[in-house]
């Protein structure tokens, strides 16, 4: 067992595997999904299809009717809108560091989500699998909390210190530390039985370049990264953006010119990134 496994099990605070999650997404995967195993999935979730319901019904979308059940809020807001409820949902309560790790929970919260929409648009024109995206996107910190709540106040100085570009701050945790939050996340996700492509995208979030045939994948979680911190000041700082995308932007074939458009997109989802942000509990 190694320094990670070890971290792993030493942190009591960890929640439970995200079983819905990873089903959805392997039945996402799948070339003929079924529609009513996806419905059915969610909605043996009770507190999963609580919040689904309440966030349709919370007039974000717009809709004076009430909606009732799984089946409806699919049939009304298309299923892509309502995986996005759904991971964020699933989400929330593995991005949930204890007040003990002196991490801004709500900054954090923020970035995910925009992090997992910005992953959808760069991944869209690589033909990926949008969800996938989404929730690597989403996730791809994870190893944060992790290490926050095992090296408490000593780790958050690090992050919630100066700002650092990416591969700066995964440096000084090596330095301090003797891992990084990329393989920690990654080893968690393993753990939690996500796919091989997923946890190679979050190992390799901050290094495109390491993820072998995983590369497109992992570099547009890096590129929705940099992207998503030019809206939010969490962590690693808009430096991150012109230091650390070139890789990404080299394997994804995206000129410097093009990332206004993606931007844009961003900026379009602004006020559904909020709303999914008040899901929080
Ligand atoms: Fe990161
Ligand atoms: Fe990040």
């Amino acid at each position: 067992m190694d320094k990670i496994d070890e971290l792993l099990d030493s942190v009591e605070s960890l929640p439970p595997a995200p079983q819905v999650l990873v089903q959805l997404l392997s039945l996402l995967a799948k070339t003929e999904t079924d529609l009513n195993r996806i419905v059915d999935l969610i909605s043996f979730d009770p507190a999963l299809t609580a919040k689904l319901l309440q966030t349709v019904n919370s007039g974000i979308f717009g809709r004076s009717s009430v909606v009732n059940d799984v089946p409806e809020a699919v049939n009304r807001l298309g299923f892509q809108a309502v995986y996005h409820i759904v991971a964020v949902a699933c989400g929330e309560r593995f991005i949930r560091p204890t007040d003990a790790t002196g991490i801004d929970i709500g900054k954090m919260w923020r970035h995910a989500v925009t992090v997992a929409f910005a992953s959808q648009f760069v991944s869209e024109p690589l033909g990926k699998d949008g969800g996938l995206a989404f929730t690597a996107g989403m996730l791809h910190d994870i190893g944060k909390v992790v290490m926050g709540e095992a090296f408490k106040l000593e780790y958050s100085k690090i992050i919630n210190g100066e700002q650092l570009t990416g591969k700066v701050l995964l440096e000084q945790e090596r330095i301090r530390f003797g891992m990084d939050h990329a393989e920690v996340g990654a080893r968690l996700l393993e753990r939690w039985k996500f796919s091989s492509n997923f946890v190679a995208a979050v190992r390799y979030h901050h290094d495109p370049l390491g993820a072998g045939n995983c590369a497109h994948f992992a570099a547009a979680i890096d590129l929705a990264n940099a992207l998503a911190h030019t809206f939010d000041d969490y962590g690693e700082g808009p430096a991150i953006f012109v230091v650390d995308s070139q890789a990404a932007l080299q394997v994804l074939g995206i000129k410097s010119s093009d990332l206004l458009r993606y931007s844009d997109r961003i900026r379009e989802n602004v006020d559904f990134v909020e709303a999914m942000c008040a899901l929080r509990s």
